[in-house]
């Protein structure tokens, strides 16, 4: 159980100092601590905040990292362990799911392509499937979110398997 803030963080420089300016932005307020994770896990690649990361946060922001570790379990959107490549996030907010039919349709098509369920990860790691809240496309749907980019109108197989290949 991780309890009390480490005196070492390995941070390559690099990294610490992206972290610092997300800090930065964030004007070091500790109450921004979700804001603030959420900028930081998106510096890792897989989209995650690694442990000596949450020991530098908490340090910096005179946080226990208890706090930072608690945020990370209890939020969806942020994850200590690593997450796919291309996490594909589709609403799961009423107004979408007033279009039943297209936003089932669209799940169930990913679903199909990638071999995966919600909740799962692709063998390859770069794909996860994810269920969230309104990301602000209702007018857009069926719509997913992709690391903060939003691609509308997947209505039919093809433009769902043309978004997939067209990811690098
Ligand atoms: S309700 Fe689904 S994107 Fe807004």
């Amino acid at each position: 159980m991780l309890t009390a803030p480490r005196k070492d963080y390995p941070l390559a420089p690099e990294l610490q100092s992206k972290i610092d300016l997300v800090l930065e932005s964030h004007d070091y307020d500790a109450t921004q601590i979700v804001g603030i994770l959420l900028d930081v896990q998106e510096l890792e690649e897989r989209h995650y905040v690694p442990e000596a990361t949450a020991y530098y946060l908490a340090a910096k922001l005179n946080l226990p990292v208890t706090n930072i570790f608690d945020c990370l379990c209890f939020y969806a959107q942020l994850s200590d362990k690593p997450r796919a490549k291309y996490p594909i996030q589709v609403c799961n907010s009423p107004a979408c799911r007033v279009n039943v039919i297209d936003t089932k349709r669209l799940l169930e098509t990913l679903e199909s392509l990638l071999d995966i369920k919600i909740g799962e990860t692709t063998y390859d790691g770069r794909f996860t499937l994810e269920t969230i809240s309104c990301f602000g496309a209702c007018d857009r749907a069926p719509a997913v979110r992709i690391n903060g980019q939003v691609y509308d109108h997947l209505d039919s197989r093809e433009k769902i398997e043309a978004l997939l290949r067209s990811l690098p």
